[in-house]
Protein backbone atom coordinates (compact mmCIF):
# COMPACT_ATOMS: atom_id res chain seq x y z
CA UNK A 1 0.00 0.00 0.00
CA UNK A 2 1.31 3.45 -0.54
CA UNK A 3 -0.23 6.94 0.69
CA UNK A 4 1.18 10.19 0.18
CA UNK A 5 -0.69 12.85 1.60
CA UNK A 6 -4.33 12.81 0.98
CA UNK A 7 -4.77 9.83 -0.86
CA UNK A 8 -4.81 6.56 -0.19
CA UNK A 9 -4.04 5.00 -3.68
CA UNK A 10 -4.92 1.66 -3.00
CA UNK A 11 -8.25 2.19 -2.42
CA UNK A 12 -8.48 5.09 -5.03
CA UNK A 13 -6.61 2.52 -7.62
CA UNK A 14 -10.03 0.33 -7.65
CA UNK A 15 -11.74 3.00 -9.31
CA UNK A 16 -9.52 2.66 -12.50
CA UNK A 17 -9.94 -0.55 -13.81
CA UNK A 18 -7.14 -0.42 -16.26
CA UNK A 19 -4.59 0.23 -13.76
CA UNK A 20 -5.07 -3.81 -13.18
CA UNK A 21 -3.75 -4.71 -16.09
CA UNK A 22 -0.60 -6.13 -17.30
CA UNK A 23 1.97 -5.00 -20.55
CA UNK A 24 4.13 -6.64 -21.90
CA UNK A 25 3.95 -9.54 -19.21
CA UNK A 26 4.47 -6.83 -16.50
CA UNK A 27 1.57 -5.06 -13.84
CA UNK A 28 1.03 -1.23 -16.12
CA UNK A 29 2.54 1.38 -14.73
CA UNK A 30 0.99 4.17 -16.32
CA UNK A 31 2.97 7.77 -16.00
CA UNK A 32 1.44 9.06 -19.18
CA UNK A 33 -1.52 11.16 -17.69
CA UNK A 34 -0.14 14.24 -19.41
CA UNK A 35 -1.23 13.59 -21.97
CA UNK A 36 -4.05 11.35 -20.89
CA UNK A 37 -5.75 10.18 -17.92
CA UNK A 38 -6.90 6.88 -17.34
CA UNK A 39 -10.58 6.85 -16.50
CA UNK A 40 -12.59 5.99 -13.46
CA UNK A 41 -15.58 3.81 -13.42
CA UNK A 42 -17.89 6.47 -12.01
CA UNK A 43 -17.35 8.08 -16.28
CA UNK A 44 -17.46 4.65 -17.57
CA UNK A 45 -20.57 3.72 -15.97
CA UNK A 46 -21.68 7.64 -16.59
CA UNK A 47 -21.71 7.58 -20.02
CA UNK A 48 -22.63 3.36 -20.46
CA UNK A 49 -25.80 4.44 -18.22
CA UNK A 50 -26.78 7.74 -20.93
CA UNK A 51 -26.78 5.55 -23.51
CA UNK A 52 -28.55 2.66 -22.41
CA UNK A 53 -31.02 4.66 -20.79
CA UNK A 54 -31.51 7.96 -22.10
CA UNK A 55 -29.95 8.40 -25.49
CA UNK A 56 -31.55 11.36 -27.21
CA UNK A 57 -30.94 14.62 -28.61
CA UNK A 58 -30.83 17.53 -26.75
CA UNK A 59 -32.81 20.52 -26.29
CA UNK A 60 -34.98 20.19 -29.03
CA UNK A 61 -37.20 17.22 -28.41
CA UNK A 62 -40.48 17.93 -26.25
CA UNK A 63 -40.68 14.15 -25.56
CA UNK A 64 -39.72 12.88 -21.79
CA UNK A 65 -36.77 11.08 -23.29
CA UNK A 66 -35.00 13.94 -24.80
CA UNK A 67 -36.01 16.24 -21.56
CA UNK A 68 -34.27 13.58 -19.75
CA UNK A 69 -31.16 13.69 -22.16
CA UNK A 70 -30.81 17.22 -21.94
CA UNK A 71 -30.92 17.36 -18.08
CA UNK A 72 -28.01 14.95 -17.43
CA UNK A 73 -25.59 17.02 -20.37
CA UNK A 74 -26.69 20.20 -18.27
CA UNK A 75 -26.06 19.00 -14.94
CA UNK A 76 -22.70 17.77 -16.75
CA UNK A 77 -21.93 21.50 -17.38
CA UNK A 78 -22.91 22.61 -13.45
CA UNK A 79 -20.54 19.91 -12.15
CA UNK A 80 -17.67 21.40 -14.26
CA UNK A 81 -18.60 24.90 -13.86
CA UNK A 82 -19.00 24.29 -9.69
CA UNK A 83 -15.20 22.17 -10.32
CA UNK A 84 -13.69 25.57 -11.28
CA UNK A 85 -16.07 28.20 -9.33
CA UNK A 86 -17.12 29.09 -12.68
CA UNK A 87 -21.21 30.75 -13.95
CA UNK A 88 -23.08 28.03 -15.18
CA UNK A 89 -24.10 30.09 -18.12
CA UNK A 90 -20.31 31.31 -19.17
CA UNK A 91 -18.90 27.30 -19.04
CA UNK A 92 -18.88 26.21 -22.48
CA UNK A 93 -18.33 22.97 -24.13
CA UNK A 94 -15.79 22.93 -26.90
CA UNK A 95 -14.18 19.84 -28.66
CA UNK A 96 -10.84 20.00 -26.89
CA UNK A 97 -8.65 22.53 -25.20
CA UNK A 98 -7.01 23.61 -28.66
CA UNK A 99 -10.63 24.40 -30.05
CA UNK A 100 -11.48 26.45 -26.83
CA UNK A 101 -8.08 28.79 -27.22
CA UNK A 102 -9.37 28.85 -31.12
CA UNK A 103 -12.73 29.95 -30.08
CA UNK A 104 -11.43 33.21 -28.55
CA UNK A 105 -8.67 33.51 -31.85
CA UNK A 106 -11.19 33.40 -34.31
CA UNK A 107 -14.54 35.26 -32.56
CA UNK A 108 -12.72 37.61 -30.81
CA UNK A 109 -8.69 37.95 -31.99
CA UNK A 110 -9.77 38.23 -36.08
CA UNK A 111 -12.76 40.24 -35.40
CA UNK A 112 -10.43 42.66 -32.70
CA UNK A 113 -6.94 42.74 -33.93
CA UNK A 114 -5.15 45.32 -35.48
CA UNK A 115 -1.66 45.78 -37.37
CA UNK A 116 0.38 47.33 -34.14
CA UNK A 117 -1.75 45.41 -31.56
CA UNK A 118 0.14 42.49 -29.92
CA UNK A 119 -1.00 39.20 -28.41
CA UNK A 120 1.71 38.24 -25.57
CA UNK A 121 2.66 34.46 -24.72
CA UNK A 122 5.50 32.56 -23.30
CA UNK A 123 8.19 30.35 -24.59
CA UNK A 124 6.65 27.49 -22.26
CA UNK A 125 3.14 27.12 -24.31
CA UNK A 126 1.95 24.20 -25.93
CA UNK A 127 1.31 24.70 -29.48
CA UNK A 128 -1.87 24.82 -29.01
CA UNK A 129 -1.92 28.29 -27.22
CA UNK A 130 0.75 29.54 -29.98
CA UNK A 131 -0.27 28.53 -33.38
CA UNK A 132 -3.79 30.07 -33.27
CA UNK A 133 -1.98 33.39 -32.56
CA UNK A 134 0.23 32.75 -35.31
CA UNK A 135 -2.61 32.16 -37.64
CA UNK A 136 -4.63 34.90 -36.20
CA UNK A 137 -1.32 37.93 -36.40
CA UNK A 138 -1.39 36.63 -40.06
CA UNK A 139 -4.91 37.69 -40.58
CA UNK A 140 -4.55 40.73 -38.73
CA UNK A 141 -1.39 42.42 -38.90
CA UNK A 142 -0.93 41.71 -35.13
CA UNK A 143 2.38 40.54 -33.64
CA UNK A 144 2.89 37.47 -31.18
CA UNK A 145 5.75 38.29 -28.83
CA UNK A 146 7.16 35.66 -26.10
CA UNK A 147 7.99 35.85 -22.28
CA UNK A 148 11.06 34.08 -22.24
CA UNK A 149 11.82 31.29 -19.42
CA UNK A 150 14.54 31.37 -17.14
CA UNK A 151 17.19 28.21 -16.85
CA UNK A 152 15.38 26.98 -13.78
CA UNK A 153 12.62 26.48 -16.13
CA UNK A 154 10.08 29.53 -14.61
CA UNK A 155 8.69 32.28 -16.37
CA UNK A 156 11.36 35.72 -16.70
CA UNK A 157 8.67 37.96 -14.71
CA UNK A 158 10.99 40.66 -15.19
CA UNK A 159 10.84 40.12 -19.14
CA UNK A 160 7.17 39.77 -18.59
CA UNK A 161 6.41 43.39 -17.02
CA UNK A 162 8.70 44.66 -20.28
CA UNK A 163 7.24 43.05 -22.79
CA UNK A 164 3.74 43.97 -21.33
CA UNK A 165 2.50 47.50 -22.72
CA UNK A 166 -0.05 49.83 -23.81
CA UNK A 167 -0.20 47.78 -27.26
CA UNK A 168 -0.60 44.25 -25.27
CA UNK A 169 -4.20 43.18 -26.27
CA UNK A 170 -4.18 39.84 -24.92
CA UNK A 171 -2.33 37.76 -22.45
CA UNK A 172 -2.67 34.00 -23.35
CA UNK A 173 0.12 31.64 -20.69
CA UNK A 174 -0.37 28.12 -19.50
CA UNK A 175 -1.12 27.42 -16.17
CA UNK A 176 1.23 24.47 -15.20
CA UNK A 177 3.68 23.30 -18.35
CA UNK A 178 2.85 20.32 -19.74
CA UNK A 179 6.69 19.78 -20.01
CA UNK A 180 8.61 21.68 -17.64
CA UNK A 181 5.49 20.97 -14.41
CA UNK A 182 6.01 24.95 -14.00
CA UNK A 183 3.04 26.63 -12.31
CA UNK A 184 2.90 29.98 -13.35
CA UNK A 185 1.62 33.01 -11.47
CA UNK A 186 -0.99 34.02 -13.68
CA UNK A 187 -3.70 35.73 -10.80
CA UNK A 188 -0.33 38.10 -11.06
CA UNK A 189 -0.39 37.71 -14.41
CA UNK A 190 -4.38 38.78 -15.36
CA UNK A 191 -3.95 41.81 -12.77
CA UNK A 192 -0.95 43.70 -14.79
CA UNK A 193 -2.26 42.57 -17.97
CA UNK A 194 -5.60 43.97 -17.19
CA UNK A 195 -3.89 47.29 -15.96
CA UNK A 196 -2.79 47.58 -19.11
CA UNK A 197 -6.02 46.99 -20.97
CA UNK A 198 -5.20 43.50 -21.88
CA UNK A 199 -7.66 40.50 -21.73
CA UNK A 200 -6.40 37.10 -20.22
CA UNK A 201 -6.29 33.78 -21.65
CA UNK A 202 -5.28 31.25 -19.38
CA UNK A 203 -4.15 27.39 -20.40
CA UNK A 204 -5.37 25.41 -17.57
CA UNK A 205 -5.04 21.93 -19.52
CA UNK A 206 -2.35 20.87 -16.97
CA UNK A 207 -3.92 22.76 -13.73
CA UNK A 208 -7.53 22.08 -13.71
CA UNK A 209 -6.94 18.37 -13.52
CA UNK A 210 -4.19 17.92 -10.83
CA UNK A 211 -4.59 21.20 -8.15
CA UNK A 212 -7.34 23.11 -6.80
CA UNK A 213 -8.56 26.32 -9.99
CA UNK A 214 -10.96 28.75 -9.15
CA UNK A 215 -11.71 31.01 -12.17
CA UNK A 216 -13.58 33.85 -10.35
CA UNK A 217 -10.41 34.11 -8.51
CA UNK A 218 -7.88 34.03 -11.10
CA UNK A 219 -9.31 36.94 -11.95
CA UNK A 220 -9.09 35.72 -15.97
CA UNK A 221 -10.89 36.59 -18.94
CA UNK A 222 -11.00 32.80 -20.40
CA UNK A 223 -10.15 29.67 -19.12
CA UNK A 224 -9.26 26.77 -21.39
CA UNK A 225 -9.17 22.84 -20.62
CA UNK A 226 -9.31 19.69 -21.95
CA UNK A 227 -12.11 16.80 -20.85
CA UNK A 228 -9.09 13.75 -21.28
CA UNK A 229 -6.84 14.82 -19.30
CA UNK A 230 -9.04 15.21 -16.08
CA UNK A 231 -10.45 11.14 -15.92
CA UNK A 232 -13.24 12.36 -18.38
CA UNK A 233 -13.62 10.99 -22.31
CA UNK A 234 -12.17 12.58 -25.22
CA UNK A 235 -13.89 14.74 -27.67
CA UNK A 236 -15.19 17.41 -24.85
CA UNK A 237 -13.31 20.46 -23.38
CA UNK A 238 -14.11 23.38 -21.78
CA UNK A 239 -13.71 27.84 -22.26
CA UNK A 240 -15.08 29.40 -19.44
CA UNK A 241 -15.07 32.95 -20.19
CA UNK A 242 -16.32 36.45 -18.78
CA UNK A 243 -19.69 36.95 -19.09
CA UNK A 244 -19.14 40.92 -20.71
CA UNK A 245 -16.75 39.57 -23.28
CA UNK A 246 -18.18 36.80 -24.16
CA UNK A 247 -21.71 38.89 -24.77
CA UNK A 248 -19.42 41.27 -26.61
CA UNK A 249 -17.92 38.36 -29.32
CA UNK A 250 -19.91 37.40 -31.98
CA UNK A 251 -19.87 33.38 -32.37
CA UNK A 252 -17.27 30.91 -33.71
CA UNK A 253 -19.24 28.30 -35.35
CA UNK A 254 -22.47 28.63 -36.84
CA UNK A 255 -25.45 26.43 -36.84
CA UNK A 256 -27.85 24.27 -34.95
CA UNK A 257 -28.47 25.19 -31.71
CA UNK A 258 -26.45 28.12 -31.28
CA UNK A 259 -29.48 30.66 -32.82
CA UNK A 260 -32.29 32.84 -31.27
CA UNK A 261 -33.53 33.06 -34.94
CA UNK A 262 -32.17 32.90 -38.90
CA UNK A 263 -34.12 34.62 -41.56
CA UNK A 264 -33.21 34.88 -45.34
CA UNK A 265 -31.17 38.16 -44.46
CA UNK A 266 -29.63 36.70 -41.70
CA UNK A 267 -29.48 35.42 -37.77
CA UNK A 268 -29.28 36.17 -33.96
CA UNK A 269 -27.65 34.44 -31.23
CA UNK A 270 -28.77 32.54 -28.58
CA UNK A 271 -28.10 33.04 -24.96
CA UNK A 272 -24.69 31.62 -23.53
CA UNK A 273 -23.30 29.42 -23.68
CA UNK A 274 -25.26 28.41 -26.31
CA UNK A 275 -24.25 30.74 -28.41
CA UNK A 276 -20.65 29.14 -29.09
CA UNK A 277 -22.00 25.81 -29.12
CA UNK A 278 -23.14 25.30 -32.75
CA UNK A 279 -24.60 21.60 -33.92
CA UNK A 280 -25.23 18.53 -31.73
CA UNK A 281 -23.03 18.97 -29.02
CA UNK A 282 -20.91 16.12 -27.01
CA UNK A 283 -23.11 15.07 -24.98
CA UNK A 284 -22.44 11.45 -23.81
CA UNK A 285 -19.09 13.21 -23.23
CA UNK A 286 -20.31 15.77 -21.47
CA UNK A 287 -22.32 13.66 -19.11
CA UNK A 288 -18.97 11.50 -18.48
CA UNK A 289 -16.92 14.92 -17.57
CA UNK A 290 -19.58 15.83 -15.67
CA UNK A 291 -18.93 12.55 -13.34
CA UNK A 292 -15.36 12.96 -13.57
CA UNK A 293 -15.27 16.59 -12.03
CA UNK A 294 -18.07 15.22 -9.58
CA UNK A 295 -15.18 11.94 -8.71
CA UNK A 296 -12.16 14.28 -8.54
CA UNK A 297 -14.33 17.13 -6.23
CA UNK A 298 -15.29 13.85 -3.93
CA UNK A 299 -11.46 12.86 -4.41
CA UNK A 300 -10.83 16.70 -3.13
CA UNK A 301 -8.15 18.82 -5.32
CA UNK A 302 -6.45 19.83 -2.64
CA UNK A 303 -6.02 16.20 -2.06
CA UNK A 304 -4.59 15.37 -5.11
CA UNK A 305 -2.44 18.62 -5.38
CA UNK A 306 -0.66 17.39 -2.42
CA UNK A 307 -0.47 13.77 -3.46
CA UNK A 308 1.49 14.95 -6.93
CA UNK A 309 3.47 17.47 -5.04
CA UNK A 310 4.69 14.68 -2.91
CA UNK A 311 5.10 12.24 -5.67
CA UNK A 312 7.29 15.08 -8.06
CA UNK A 313 9.41 15.37 -4.58
CA UNK A 314 10.21 11.71 -4.87
CA UNK A 315 10.74 11.44 -9.01
CA UNK A 316 13.12 14.34 -8.72
CA UNK A 317 15.11 13.05 -5.93
CA UNK A 318 14.60 9.24 -7.78
CA UNK A 319 15.85 10.54 -11.02
CA UNK A 320 18.66 12.52 -9.30
CA UNK A 321 20.40 8.66 -8.58
CA UNK A 322 20.13 7.35 -12.29
CA UNK A 323 23.46 7.93 -13.86
CA UNK A 324 23.39 10.58 -17.10
CA UNK A 325 19.96 11.74 -16.08
CA UNK A 326 19.20 15.65 -16.29
CA UNK A 327 15.67 17.22 -15.85
CA UNK A 328 14.29 20.59 -16.72
CA UNK A 329 11.93 22.44 -14.94
CA UNK A 330 12.02 23.60 -11.23
CA UNK A 331 13.35 21.48 -8.84
CA UNK A 332 11.18 22.89 -5.58
CA UNK A 333 7.86 21.17 -5.58
CA UNK A 334 6.08 23.79 -4.32
CA UNK A 335 6.41 25.75 -8.16
CA UNK A 336 5.43 22.85 -10.04
CA UNK A 337 3.05 19.92 -10.98
CA UNK A 338 3.49 16.12 -11.19
CA UNK A 339 4.79 16.03 -15.19
CA UNK A 340 8.91 15.55 -15.06
CA UNK A 341 10.72 16.04 -18.28
CA UNK A 342 14.00 14.54 -18.21
CA UNK A 343 17.23 13.12 -20.42
CA UNK A 344 19.72 10.72 -20.41
CA UNK A 345 23.12 11.19 -21.31
CA UNK A 346 23.51 9.45 -24.63
CA UNK A 347 20.33 8.14 -25.51
CA UNK A 348 17.48 9.24 -27.30
CA UNK A 349 14.43 9.55 -25.15
CA UNK A 350 12.61 7.59 -27.70
CA UNK A 351 14.81 4.62 -26.97
CA UNK A 352 14.52 5.69 -23.43
CA UNK A 353 10.78 5.75 -23.78
CA UNK A 354 10.87 2.13 -25.93
CA UNK A 355 13.24 0.35 -23.12
CA UNK A 356 11.29 1.05 -20.09
CA UNK A 357 7.94 -0.10 -22.22
CA UNK A 358 9.00 -3.36 -21.77
CA UNK A 359 8.96 -3.30 -18.24
CA UNK A 360 4.79 -2.10 -18.45
CA UNK A 361 6.46 1.69 -17.74
CA UNK A 362 4.58 3.80 -20.50
CA UNK A 363 6.37 7.24 -20.39
CA UNK A 364 5.94 10.20 -23.08
CA UNK A 365 9.04 10.91 -25.26
CA UNK A 366 8.76 13.46 -27.93
CA UNK A 367 8.20 17.61 -28.03
CA UNK A 368 5.19 17.30 -26.42
CA UNK A 369 4.08 20.21 -28.89
CA UNK A 370 6.20 22.91 -27.57
CA UNK A 371 8.19 23.07 -29.97
CA UNK A 372 9.85 26.57 -29.11
CA UNK A 373 10.62 25.14 -25.51
CA UNK A 374 12.45 22.59 -26.79
CA UNK A 375 14.72 25.38 -29.01
CA UNK A 376 15.11 26.76 -25.75
CA UNK A 377 16.09 24.13 -23.88
CA UNK A 378 18.28 23.12 -26.53
CA UNK A 379 16.85 19.68 -26.92
CA UNK A 380 15.03 18.15 -30.18
CA UNK A 381 12.97 16.01 -27.45
CA UNK A 382 12.77 14.89 -23.56
CA UNK A 383 11.38 11.93 -21.82
CA UNK A 384 8.84 12.53 -19.57
CA UNK A 385 7.17 10.96 -16.33
CA UNK A 386 3.75 12.33 -15.46
CA UNK A 387 1.77 11.29 -12.18
CA UNK A 388 -1.78 11.51 -11.22
CA UNK A 389 -3.96 10.77 -8.33
CA UNK A 390 -3.39 7.15 -8.49
CA UNK A 391 0.26 7.30 -9.31
CA UNK A 392 2.25 5.54 -6.29
CA UNK A 393 6.02 5.71 -4.85
CA UNK A 394 6.48 2.05 -6.21
CA UNK A 395 5.49 2.69 -9.71
CA UNK A 396 8.54 5.36 -10.02
CA UNK A 397 10.89 2.57 -8.13
CA UNK A 398 9.83 0.74 -11.14
CA UNK A 399 10.42 3.40 -13.61
CA UNK A 400 14.09 3.95 -12.39
CA UNK A 401 15.04 0.31 -12.21
CA UNK A 402 13.81 0.11 -16.25
CA UNK A 403 15.71 3.20 -16.54
CA UNK A 404 18.52 0.89 -15.24
CA UNK A 405 18.13 -1.31 -18.27
CA UNK A 406 18.29 1.24 -20.86
CA UNK A 407 22.30 1.36 -20.56
CA UNK A 408 22.54 -2.43 -19.99
CA UNK A 409 19.84 -3.21 -22.91
CA UNK A 410 21.29 -0.02 -25.69
CA UNK A 411 25.18 -0.20 -24.62
CA UNK A 412 27.01 3.03 -24.86
CA UNK A 413 27.95 5.80 -21.64
CA UNK A 414 29.17 3.54 -18.92
CA UNK A 415 28.14 0.40 -20.21
C1 LIG B 1 -0.69 22.69 -21.68
C2 LIG B 1 -1.56 22.09 -22.73
N1 LIG B 1 -2.37 22.88 -23.46
C3 LIG B 1 -3.17 22.40 -24.42
C4 LIG B 1 -3.21 21.05 -24.69
C5 LIG B 1 -4.12 20.57 -25.78
O1 LIG B 1 -5.10 19.71 -25.31
P1 LIG B 1 -6.07 19.03 -26.41
O2 LIG B 1 -5.15 18.25 -27.31
O3 LIG B 1 -6.96 18.15 -25.63
O4 LIG B 1 -6.74 20.12 -27.13
C6 LIG B 1 -2.39 20.19 -23.98
C7 LIG B 1 -2.37 18.74 -24.30
O5 LIG B 1 -1.34 18.10 -24.28
C8 LIG B 1 -1.55 20.71 -22.96
O6 LIG B 1 -0.76 19.93 -22.24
Amino acid sequence: MSTAAGIDTTALRADFPILGREVNGRPLVYLDSAATSQKPLAVLDAMDAYYRETNANVHRGVYELAAEATERFEAGRRAVARMVNAPYETTIFTKNASEAINLVAWAWGVRTLKPGDEVLITEMEHHSNIVPWHLVAEITGATVRFVPVTPGGELDMGAFEELLGPRTRMVAVVHMSNVLGTINPVADIARAAHAQGALVLVDGSQSVPHMPVDFAALGCDFLAFTGHKMCGPTGIGVLVGNADVLERMEPFLGGGEMIRDVTIEGATWNDLPWKFEAGTPPIAEAVGLGAAADYLMGVGMANVRAHERDLAAFIIAALDEVEGVTLFGPRDPDLRGGAVSFAMEGYHPHDIAQVVDREGVCIRAGHHCAKPLMRVLGVGATARASAYLYNREEEIDVLVQALGSVRTLMGGPGS
